[in-house]
């Protein structure tokens, strides 16, 4: 089994002192997808804030690489190797393609050159993006957007990578390829912890389910594991 990245535990979190999430438990794996599902409002964006460190860790614990996460300001777990794509994360229409990605890179405080490839690396990585680099962002459809989002967050050399629903938005057929193209990513050895609401086709290419319903995790286990049976019951209760 590959190496543990990040372990939640009994996780409880929320905004100022109100407490959304009581009791959130999920581990993500060195080249492994990590889903977590939930309706609307069940908790999953705050989990990730919990995670980045944008929300206060009221209880539980969250360890990464084996040490607990909880006293790190949000730069320090970036600089961790920890990026984050949030929910309906925009990137810069009016900048080209190129000029997001080296955006990207911003933090790393590379030379030119190093910056220069690890976009290369990218284009590897997203093809599409590297044919229009010299293209105005805002001319790429919503899944190419969405896939330099992505690029953007790989410019600074994560060992995790959080992506908050990047499936919003997009018409089935665009959810499945940029679902696709996340699955190419395990090959570069990260781990991904991946927040979605298309059920079916985030299940496809996880390696790990969780399910959040009201703050709680309600189902976690291996997604070769776990049925549409056992997804149904923890979406609509065991009735
Ligand atoms: N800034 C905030 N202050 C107070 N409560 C908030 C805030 N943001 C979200 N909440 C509440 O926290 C709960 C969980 O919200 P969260 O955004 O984590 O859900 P989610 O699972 O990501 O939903 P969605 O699929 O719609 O993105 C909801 O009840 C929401 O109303
Ligand atoms: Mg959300």
């Amino acid at each position: 089994m590959s190496d543990v990245l990040l372990e939640l535990s009994g996780v409880q979190t929320g905004y100022g002192d109100l407490k959304v999430v009581r009791d959130v438990s999920l581990t993500v794996r060195a080249g492994e997808i990590t889903v977590l599902l939930g309706r609307n409002g069940a908790g999953k964006t705050t989990t990730l804030r919990a995670i980045t460190g944008l929300n206060r860790l009221f209880g539980g614990s969250i360890s990464y690489l084996g040490e607990p996460l909880s006293s790190d300001a949000p730069h320090k777990r970036v600089a961790k190797g920890i990026s984050y794509v949030q929910e309906g994360k925009k990137i810069f229409r009016e900048l080209t393609i190129e000029q997001n990605l080296l955006l990207g890179g911003f933090s790393q405080k590379k030379g030119k050159r190093a910056l220069a490839a690890s976009v290369e690396e990218i284009y590897q990585l997203f093809p599409i993006l590297g044919s229009k680099r010299a293209l105005h962002a805002a001319s790429m459809s919503g899944g190419q957007q969405q896939m330099l989002a992505i690029g953007q967050a790989l410019m600074a050399k994560p060992t995790l990578l959080i992506l908050d629903e990047p499936s919003q938005g997009l018409a089935p057929v665009v959810v499945k390829e940029v679902m696709e193209r996340v699955h190419d990513l395990k090959d570069t050895g990260i781990g991904i912890l991946l927040v979605e609401q298309a059920v079916q086709d985030s299940v496809a290419i996880a390696d790990e389910v969780s399910v959040v319903e009201m703050g709680k995790t309600v189902l976690a286990g291996p997604a070769s594991k776990i049925t549409a049976e056992d997804l149904q019951k923890a979406y609509f209760g065991a009735g």
